[in-house]
């Protein structure tokens, strides 16, 4: 892959790839801290949670209800429960390790490293969500 990314940073690897780096860790840092942080019209302002997602699903708290694939630290899950404490099911945040080394200690998710290249380990019905992603298969 040669692109102005790859120019400007000599290297070959890609964005997520590179700032997955040791020494970016700041930078991975701050990239989740400003993923957390701008989104200005939320999902859960405007979309019918009830009607769409609680009401038609199995009260079963051992079931999963949602993967959040590639879902950094896992605001977009904490938000969520917080809005929507009656939501019945475990909630599932996956991201690289690296970023999952950084998810602070919850009840609310289960943190879990993924590849959202590879095969979706979660089986069963329940709802991925895929928020903010630009990725490319053509890494
Ligand atoms: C643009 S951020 C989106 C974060 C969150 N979904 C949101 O909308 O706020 C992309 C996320 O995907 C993760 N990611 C990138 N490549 C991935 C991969 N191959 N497998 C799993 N997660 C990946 C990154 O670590 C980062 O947390």
């Amino acid at each position: 892959m040669n692109g102005p990314f790859q120019y400007a940073y000599d290297t070959q690897l890609n964005g997520f790839a590179w700032i997955m780096q040791p020494e970016n860790s700041t930078l991975l840092h701050n990239f989740n801290t400003w993923m957390a942080g701008t989104h200005a019209a939320h999902w859960l302002d405007w979309f019918p949670v009830k009607e769409e997602v609680i009401k038609g699903l199995e009260q079963d708290e051992k079931a999963v209800t949602m993967v959040d694939v590639g879902g950094s630290l896992g605001h977009e899950l904490l938000e969520l429960k917080k809005r929507y404490p009656e939501l019945p099911g475990r909630l599932v945040l996956q991201d690289l390790p690296e970023t999952i080394k950084g998810v602070a200690e919850t009840k609310v998710f289960e943190p879990a490293v993924h590849d959202f290249f590879t095969p979706q380990p979660v089986e069963g019905k329940c709802i991925l969500s895929l928020f903010s992603h630009s990725s490319s298969s053509t890494f």
